[in-house]
C-alpha cells in the first residue's frame, strides 16, 4: 500500500478549489451536503455552472488567494491555464495545505479517489493513479452489493448510540447487539424505507439484549489438531467472552481464542482435578449471570467421558440458555490417524468405549466376559495406569492374548506417538516406551490390520496362556511416530 486512506471530517472545514470549467466543477459537486466551508477561487466559466454552485460555494477573484486560503484544510487545483495553476500551487505549498492537482500525480499530496457515497456509509477505491477505471470498475460492483439506504441505516444507528449505550453498559454485550441488529429485521426495514420501524425495531431489541442473561455453549475442541475443530466450535470460540478450558485442549486452539476473551484454564488431569467440578459449574453460571457468552471447551467431545453432561444439567437447572457443541471424540481422532479403523465387516461387528479409571481409582468394574468376545474392539480412555490390569482381566476372561492393540499417545498432535504389539505386551508397551498420556488403548482385531497391510512389522506372538506374561513378548512390538 502505497497511498494510505484516511477519512476527513469535513464539518465547517474549509475546502478551496481552484479553477472555473467542468472538472472544477466535478470536485465541487464531491463536496455538496460534506458540511464543509466551500471555496473556488477563479469563477466560473459558464452561466450554468455558477448558477448550479451559487448558493452553497464562496466565489473569490485570483487576486485574493491569500484571503481565501486562511484555515484551509485541502485544496484542489483544476484549474486548465499553466501560469494559473503554477500560481496556486505556490500559495498552497507557501501554507503546507495538503493538495491535489488535477491530471498533475508528481504535484499531488493526495489523489481522489473513486467514491461510493451512500451518506454516512462511504467506500473509497483508489489506484494511486495508476488505474482510475479499475478503481471505477470496483466501485461500480461495490454499488450493487450495498443496499440504497444503507447510509440512512447507519445515520439511525448513530441517533441511538446514547440510548444503546445506556441500555446494554456491558461493551462485549453491546458489541453483540450492533452485530445482530444491523444484520435482522432493523435492518430490512431501513432498507425497505420505513426508518419508524427501524427504530422501534432497534430499541426493542436493544432493552431485550439489556435483560437478556448470558449463554453457555459446552464445545467440543477434538483430540489435539485444530484443523480438527468443527466450524461451530470456531466460531463459538471466537465469538466468546470467557473460555473455560480443559488440560486436554491443545495449545493451538487455545491460540484461536478471541484475543480479547478471557482464558480460564480449569485444567485436569487424572487423579489432580485442579479446579473442581462443582466449582466449574459455579463459574459458568456466574459468567453467564453477568451476561456473558461462555464457552465451556473440552478435549474430544463433551459427551465422552467429558462431564459435559453434568455441566448441561448444572448450567440448565439455573435456567441459563446452554447449547452442547460435538466434538471428534479422540477414539476417532486417534483412530483415524493410525489408520485403524474401529469396525471392518470382516474383523470388528461391536465397538465399546470403556474408561480404564474407576471413579475411586483403579479398574473399574466393567463386564469383561462382554469385553472379552472377539471380533469386536475395545477402546479404553484413561487406561495408561491401569493397562496391566486391563490385559490381565481380558485375557483372563477368554480374549485371546494374541489379539492386537495399538496403544496411540497425543493423538492428532505433532507429538503423537503409536504403539502397535499384543494383549500380551500391553503392560511392556505402555512401560517401555514410557507412555504417560494422554493416550488410548484400542484392543480388538482390527488394531491388527496396519501390520496385516504391512504398514508396521508383524505384531502376532506366539503367547499362549499366561505365556502373556513373558518379557520375550516384547521383541514383536513395533513404534510409529507422527514426527
Ligand atoms: C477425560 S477423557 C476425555 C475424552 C474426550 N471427551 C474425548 O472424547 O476424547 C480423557 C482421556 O481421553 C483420551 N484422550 C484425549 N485426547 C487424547 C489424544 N489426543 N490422544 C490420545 N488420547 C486422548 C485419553 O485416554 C485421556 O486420558
Amino acid at each position: 500500500m502505497r497511498q494510505f486512506p484516511a477519512f476527513f471530517n469535513l464539518e465547517g472545514a474549509r475546502i478551496v478549489v481552484f479553477g472555473g470549467g467542468e472538472e472544477a466543477a466535478r470536485k465541487l459537486r464531491l463536496f455538496h451536503a460534506s458540511g464543509a466551508e466551500v471555496v473556488l477561487v477563479g469563477g466560473f466559466d459558464e452561466a450554468a455552472l455558477a448558477a448550479e454552485f451559487d448558493d452553497w460555494v464562496d466565489t473569490r477573484a485570483r487576486s485574493q488567494i491569500a484571503s481565501a486560503l486562511e484555515g484551509a484544510r485541502l485544496a484542489i487545483i483544476a484549474e486548465e491555464s499553466p501560469a494559473h495553476r503554477a500560481e496556486a500551487l505556490a500559495a498552497v505549498r507557501a501554507r503546507n495545505i495538503p493538495v491535489n492537482v488535477v491530471d498533475q500525480p508528481e504535484d499531488c499530496d493526495f489523489t481522489v479517489p473513486s467514491i461510493l457515497d451512500r451518506g454516512e456509509i462511504v467506500a473509497a477505491i483508489g489506484s494511486g493513479g495508476a488505474a482510475p477505471v479499475l478503481a471505477k470498475s470496483i466501485r461500480a460492483k461495490l454499488e450493487a452489493l450495498l443496499p440504497q439506504r444503507i447510509g440512512d441505516l447507519a445515520a439511525l444507528a448513530r441517533s441511538l448510540r446514547g440510548f444503546v449505550g445506556e441500555t446494554i453498559p456491558d461493551k462485549s454485550a453491546r458489541r453483540r447487539y450492533w452485530e445482530r441488529a444491523l444484520s435482522g429485521p432493523a435492518a430490512e426495514a431501513a432498507y425497505a424505507g420505513d426508518l419508524e420501524r427501524a427504530e422501534a425495531l432497534l430499541r426493542q431489541q436493544a432493552r431485550a439484549a439489556g435483560r437478556a442473561r448470558g449463554v453457555v455453549h459446552i464445545v467440543g475442541a477434538g483430540p489435539g489438531d485444530p484443523e480438527l475443530l468443527t466450524l461451530k466450535a470456531l466460531r463459538l470460540i471466537q465469538e466468546a467472552d470467557v473460555v473455560y478450558y480443559d488440560r486436554l485442549v491443545s495449545p493451538e486452539i487455545i491460540g484461536l481464542i478471541r484475543r480479547d476473551a478471557a482464558r480460564v484454564p480449569v485444567g485436569k488431569s487424572k487423579g489432580d482435578h485442579s479446579v473442581p467440578q462443582t466449582e466449574i459449574h459455579e463459574r459458568l453460571i456466574a459468567s453467564a449471570r453477568e451476561g456473558l457468552r461462555v464457552v465451556r471447551l473440552k478435549g474430544g467431545d463433551p459427551f465422552i467421558f467429558g462431564r459435559g453432561g453434568e455441566e448441561l444439567e448444572a448450567v440448565r437447572a439455573e435456567g441459563i440458555e446452554v447449547h452442547v457443541v460435538p466434538g471428534i471424540s479422540s477414539a476417532l481422532g486417534c483412530a483415524a490417524s493410525a489408520g485403524v479403523p474401529l469396525t471392518h465387516r470382516d474383523h470388528a461387528q461391536t465397538l465399546t468405549f470403556v474408561t480404564g479409571h474407576a471413579k475411586a481409582g483403579g479398574v473399574p468394574d466393567l463386564d469383561w466376559q462382554a469385553l472379552a468376545r472377539p471380533a469386536q474392539t475395545v477402546v479404553v480412555f484413561m487406561g495408561v495406569d491401569t493397562a496391566p490390569a486391563i490385559a490381565e482381566k481380558l485375557v483372563a476372561a477368554g480374549r485371546a492374548p494374541t489379539t492386537p492393540v495399538a496403544v496411540i499417545e497425543n493423538g492428532t498432535r505433532p507429538d503423537e506417538l503409536r504403539v502397535f504389539g499384543t494383549l500380551a505386551e500391553l503392560p511392556f508397551l505402555v512401560e517401555e516406551e514410557g507412555i504417560a498420556g494422554p493416550a488410548l488403548l484400542i484392543i480388538g482385531e482390527v488394531a491388527g490390520l496396519p501390520a496385516e497391510q504391512g504398514r508396521i512389522a508383524s505384531i502376532v506372538t506366539e503367547a499362549s496362556g499366561l505365556a502373556w506374561f513373558s518379557p520375550d513378548a516384547r521383541q514383536h512390538t513395533f513404534k510409529e511416530s507422527a514426527a
